[in-house]
């Protein structure tokens, strides 16, 4: 079943490479690296992701920063800087991923900057509770954690889905905190995407098939059933365009500010709280 899940790993490509036209930090030497020490010939890149994969990055941020919660678990954290730069403002941060990306990224910010003693980049399948268990020597039970994902279920099938929700929640029954994750996007999100960039999501059936339009939740209600269901009290929703003045690429692109309005007030991160 892992070999399954490593099909979805080169997406991790697929995002880190919009992310270095915007002015997140660490994201031009990450994909400068990625570019040198990995193959991704076969993967069709898309500059026109960019506000969106900035805008999910920054509002998951935002949220973070107001609930003061300062020990993280993110999944599937790919390449992401998030965990570099929340460890470096002192925060006890935890990665997650596959085992072949936890390797790279190991590779990559020690080649790129230092790893400092705060952030622990671990491989584990999401979808195994014992892997969630080896992060628990990173975690302090006195504290709240916040465990993030972004781009993780809309590979997983709903039962999948339901294997990591499950996870999580047993996370967090017994540290407390909150889950935060852009990971429900509903199904509206994808036809804006779509019409939006054209042809991204045919290119990505070419990158892995676990890029399915019947894995997607039909709507805020069944991403609250979903939720409720697995135990979950209650599921708080932030759209994307929140943060649309935030958003640097518009200007390092060259777009109009306004051409991915729909994309934005479709794309959603949802707080979830046991
Ligand atoms: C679209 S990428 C997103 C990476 C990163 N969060 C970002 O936004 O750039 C999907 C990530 O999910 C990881 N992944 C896929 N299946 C997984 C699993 N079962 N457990 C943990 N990580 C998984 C992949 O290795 C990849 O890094």
């Amino acid at each position: 079943m892992l070999d399954d899940f490593e099909s979805v790993s080169p997406t991790a490509i697929v995002t880190a490479y919009p992310r270095q036209f915007t002015d997140i930090p660490y994201e031009k030497e990450i994909y400068e690296w990625l570019s040198d020490n990995c193959n991704n010939n076969d993967i069709k890149l898309n500059k026109l992701l960019a506000p969106e994969i900035e805008a999910r990055y920054k509002l998951t941020n935002k949220i973070l920063d107001n609930l003061k919660i300062t020990q993280v678990l993110e999944l599937a954290a790919g390449y992401s800087s998030r965990g570099i730069i929340y460890a470096e403002k002192g925060y006890e941060y935890i990665e997650m991923d596959l085992e072949e990306v936890a390797k790279n990224k190991v590779r990559l910010l020690n080649d790129i900057t230092s790893i400092p003693n705060n952030l622990h980049i671990t491989s584990g399948n999401a979808l195994n509770y014992a892997d969630f268990e080896k992060c628990g020597e990173y975690l302090n039970k006195n504290k709240e954690v916040a465990i993030i994902n972004e781009g993780l279920l809309r590979y997983l099938t709903f039962e999948e889905k339901e294997i990591v929700a499950k996870n999580v929640y047993s996370i967090l029954r017994k540290y407390n905190g909150v889950w935060i994750t852009c990971d429900v996007t509903p199904k509206k999100f994808i036809q804006k995407q779509n019409d939006f960039i054209p042809d991204f999501n045919n290119n990505l059936n070419l990158v892995t098939s676990r890029n399915n339009l019947t894995d997607r939740f039909e709507d805020i209600e069944h991403i609250n059933k979903f939720m409720k269901n697995i135990g979950f009290k209650s599921v708080e929703i932030h759209k994307f365009i929140e943060v649309k003045d935030e958003l640097s690429s518009f200007d390092i692109l060259g777009i109009d500010k306004n051409s991915a309005d729909e994309v934005l007030d479709s794309a959603i991160v949802a707080v979830i709280k046991i």
